[in-house]
């Protein structure tokens, strides 16, 4: 059974604004998926179908094998946590740390569990001297960061982040990585994000989907989908810097195979490198 799967999902905004057409997305066990897509492609709708906030206008949507019914919306919401794009949405308490309760106290969970679960995620994401502050007075990236705490707190199989990088600085992107890559192996969650940042893809995501006006245009793993640059710049996108280096490399002669994170890329000049001498 998948964790997530949408079978022919269409949905359809007020005012008949196409929103997704016939997606059909597989999330399964341990994985790490990326969606990608041009402004408006339908990300952020999609990621709303994956915990209850919209019903599909027509096709299923299954949440560990159940359709999403109001009565195990609280179920389904324990199992995916939810990101939202602009922390605003997300962000309500007086406080950063009774921000970062608010969802493990509504599970119902004892205050001794809700205090731990809370300094563990504030830690994990590096935001502990933020405790006591005023969330809507933090900056913009601060408030991303209490975002993912309340939902990592939460402690769910599925941790849907959408664009999470979007105004993190450099630090701000390596801490994020490092609590995916824990929550990851450690956990096994889990863990879909969409991004515009395509160079990020190879270095977190196994697996990759592209949106394209509501559709999804191409999917498989990063290694798969980043080898066809026609098909990306043709949606609007590109083909991150490490390939697209290779590439022009390849095209001066130069016999390298290629690579796509920045750790392939090295082992790969490294042998080239040895090779030579
Ligand atoms: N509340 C709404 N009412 C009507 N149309 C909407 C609404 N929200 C989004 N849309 C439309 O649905 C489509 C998909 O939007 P969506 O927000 O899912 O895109 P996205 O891929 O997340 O884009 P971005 O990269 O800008 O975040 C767009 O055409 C958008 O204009
Ligand atoms: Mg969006």
């Amino acid at each position: 059974m998948h964790l997530i799967e949408t079978r022919d999902l269409t949905y359809i905004y007020p005012g008949k604004v196409t929103g997704l057409e016939g997606v059909n997305f597989i999330a399964g066990r341990n994985s790490r998926i990326a969606v990608i897509g041009a402004n408006g492609a339908g990300k952020s709708t999609l990621f709303k179908h994956f915990n209850g906030i919209f019903r599909a206008t027509s096709g299923t949507v299954l949440i560990h094998g159940e359709p999403v019914t109001n009565a195990n919306i609280r179920e389904v919401r324990k199992f995916v946590g939810l990101v939202f794009q602009n922390a605003d949405d997300q962000i309500f308490s007086p406080t950063v740390e009774q921000d970062v309760a608010f969802g493990p106290l509504n599970l119902g969970l004892d205050p001794e569990t809700v205090h731990h679960r809370v300094d563990e995620a504030l830690a994990m994401v590096g935001i502990e001297h933020l405790r006591e502050r005023v969330p809507h007075h933090l900056s913009g990236g601060e408030k991303k960061r209490v975002a993912i705490a309340g939902v990592i707190a939460m402690e769910p199989q599925v941790l849907v982040l959408d664009e999470p990088t979007a105004g993190l600085d450099p630090q701000g992107i390596k801490d994020l990585i490092a609590v995916v890559d824990t929550l990851a192996e450690r956990y096994g969650i889990t863990v879909i994000f969409s991004t515009h940042e395509v160079s990020l893809v190879p270095e977190v995501a196994d697996q990759l989907y592209v949106m394209h006006k509501g559709k999804i245009v191409a999917q498989g793993t990063v290694n798969e989908v980043f080898c066809d640059p026609d098909l990306l710049t043709s949606v609007r996108l590109d083909v991150p810097v490490i390939p697209k280096l290779i590439r022009s490399l390849q095209d001066e002669g130069i016999p390298l195979s290629m690579a796509y994170s920045l750790d392939e890329a090295k082992q790969e000049f490294l042998r080239f490198a040895r090779e030579k001498r």
